[in-house]
């Protein structure tokens, strides 16, 4: 499955793995390579085989932004009539669990490409940042809009304006990332924790990330509401039958993700 230019794809064990691979230019994300991204996002959405999400990048960043030699002598109009953005909405699609692992430089683009997953794992050397600011832009993938739902409005600027990279540990206590690992771990534990979702009753995880994702945007009534209704629909699920009885018989369940 090696039928991409800029990432590295495979699935093994219920976990469906993209790697970035652009390591010469620090995965700097061009067009094609975030089209490449979430169309293998979109198949692993859609196949049995696939419950968890996998992405990561190779060599010394996960990604340094967006790709400068690419949009540099890009204009306004060129972009709005390309939606330049269209494919990296198509991320927040994805109902499967998306789960990330940093290591070296998230900046720009790449910072928000892994705001874009649910979790992020990352190593001790991980720095976040948007330098956009440094190169007269700003962040156009939700960075504004993410950040500031993770750390409030006056942390969020103090970094989108100063444009300064972020040490893990400052990362790990904003809730930006979920984790920090000794860099020769970071990809072990990061499967370890995907392989464990994996096992879990598909049906439930999806309607969770659903449930979870409400919160940001409904009332709180809402959101209750909407949980409620995922919760009854599970009482339709063959997996909330088989988990009862498994555990009224004392047994290990066997999930089926249906
Ligand atoms: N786009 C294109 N090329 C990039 C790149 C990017 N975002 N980031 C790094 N590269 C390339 C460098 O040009 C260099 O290529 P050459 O070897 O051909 O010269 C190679 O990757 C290695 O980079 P450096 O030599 O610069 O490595 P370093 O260790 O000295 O510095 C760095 C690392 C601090 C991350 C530095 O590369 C850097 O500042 N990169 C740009 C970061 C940035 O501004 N990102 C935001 C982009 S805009 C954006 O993302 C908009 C958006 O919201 C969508």
């Amino acid at each position: 499955m090696s039928d991409y230019q800029y990432i590295e794809v495979s699935v093994e064990d219920g976990i469906g793995h993209v790697s970035l691979n652009r390591p010469k230019v620090l995965n700097a994300l061009n067009r094609t390579m975030i089209r490449e991204i979430v169309t293998v996002f979109d198949d692993f959405d859609q196949r049995e085989d696939v419950k968890v999400i996998v992405l990561t990048g190779k060599g010394r960043a996960f990604a340094a932004g967006a790709d400068i030699d690419e949009m540099a002598d890009d204009d306004a109009i060129r972009m709005e009539l390309l939606n330049q953005f269209k494919d990296w909405d198509r991320m927040n699609m994805i109902k499967k669990p998306i789960i990330g692992a940093v290591q070296g430089f998230a900046l720009g683009g790449g910072f928000e490409l892994a705001l874009s997953c649910d979790l992020l794992f990352a190593a001790e050397d991980a720095k976040f940042g948007f330098p956009e600011i440094n190169i007269g832009v700003m962040p156009g993938a939700g960075g504004t809009q993410r950040l500031t739902r993770l750390m409030g409005k006056t942390k969020a600027l103090e970094w989108l304006w100063s444009g300064e990279m972020m040490p893990g540990k400052e990362a790990l206590q904003y809730g930006v990332v979920n984790r920090l690992i000794a860099p020769e771990l970071l990809n072990e534990q990061t499967f370890q924790f995907a392989r464990n979702v994996a096992s879990k009753p598909a049906l439930s995880v999806r309607l969770i990330k659903e449930a979870v994702e409400k919160a940001e945007d409904y009332t709180l009534a809402e959101g209750m509401q909407f949980e409620r209704k995922n919760f009854y629909l599970l009482f339709a699920s063959e997996d909330q039958k088989e988990g009862m009885k498994a555990f009224q018989e004392k047994r290990k369940p066997s999930f089926k993700g249906r």
